[in-house]
């Protein structure tokens, strides 16, 4: 699984950052999580683990707000583009990292791309200072005017390893945490150039490989018109 998910970042990179440049959205979800993370946090935020730090959009949010920040990313093409912080290539599962070493984790983005969000939970508890506070944003997918999730109109489900309840979960099970919804209205356009990037349009057809999966959703998403929009739930968690 992870090595699957690593090889579809690797041929990401092009496509996550048009749709970044674009859509700006994964800064807009860094920068409120950033927020979230200095009003919950026990003393200062100084020191932040960007954990699934891609090509650096969500690193460079933190960076401008903390002394310190270290970007960790399992894909070595994602990471090769981030520029600005020190870069570990590593799995947060396993983080390389000492004890009490960082005052939150921010995992934007990212924490449902495993099976299993309790064991880099466990992880992120391990390296967080007392009163520090650790971070997620996952999909809730896309909504039409009716309120209809915009892929099961399509007869397809556009599905994470990890479901954003299942994130909550884990998290839950190590810190105190407080969770809210994002909302982002935004056009069919913007939803047909997420599915161009690789690793999103797995989501839709996780077999075929990088090419065909993103031309079958450009097909189904071809006829999409007007606004819907993108939910995401956050989730903070604070050491007890
Ligand atoms: C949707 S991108 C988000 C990147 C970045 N946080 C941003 O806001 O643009 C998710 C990132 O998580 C990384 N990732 C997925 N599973 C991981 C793991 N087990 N350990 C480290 N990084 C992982 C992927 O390689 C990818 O770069």
């Amino acid at each position: 699984m992870k090595a699957v998910v690593r090889t579809n970042f690797d041929d990401s990179v092009s496509a996550y950052d048009a749709y970044e440049q674009r859509t700006g959205r994964f800064t807009a979800l860094a920068k409120l999580l950033a927020a979230e993370l200095a009003a919950r946090a026990d003393g200062p935020v100084d020191a932040v683990l960007d954990a699934g730090a891609g090509t650096g959009v969500s690193t460079r949010v933190f960076a401008e707000r903390a002394r310190r920040t270290v970007a960790l990313d399992i894909s070595r093409e994602m990471l090769r583009e981030l520029e600005g912080a020190p870069r570990i290539e590593g799995d947060f599962d396993h983080l390389p990292v000492l004890e009490d070493s960082f005052d939150a984790v921010a995992f934007t983005a990212s924490l449902f791309l495993v099976p299993d969000p309790a064991v880099a939970t466990r992880e992120a508890a391990r390296v967080l200072r007392p009163g520090g506070v650790v971070g997620a944003v996952a999909p809730l997918g896309w909504v039409d005017a009716d309120g209809r999730d915009v892929f099961a109109d399509l007869e397809r489900e556009s599905r994470s390893p990890t479901g954003a309840d299942a994130v909550e979960a884990a998290l839950a099970d190590e810190f105190t945490v407080t969770t809210g919804t994002w909302r982002f209205a935004t056009t069919a356009a913007d939803v047909r150039r997420f599915h161009a990037i690789p690793a999103m349009a797995a989501r839709l057809y996780p077999t075929l490989d990088a090419d065909e999966r993103v031309a079958r959703a450009r097909e189904l998403l071809a006829d999409l018109e007007g606004t819907v929009e993108q939910r995401w739930r956050w989730i903070v968690g604070v050491v007890d």
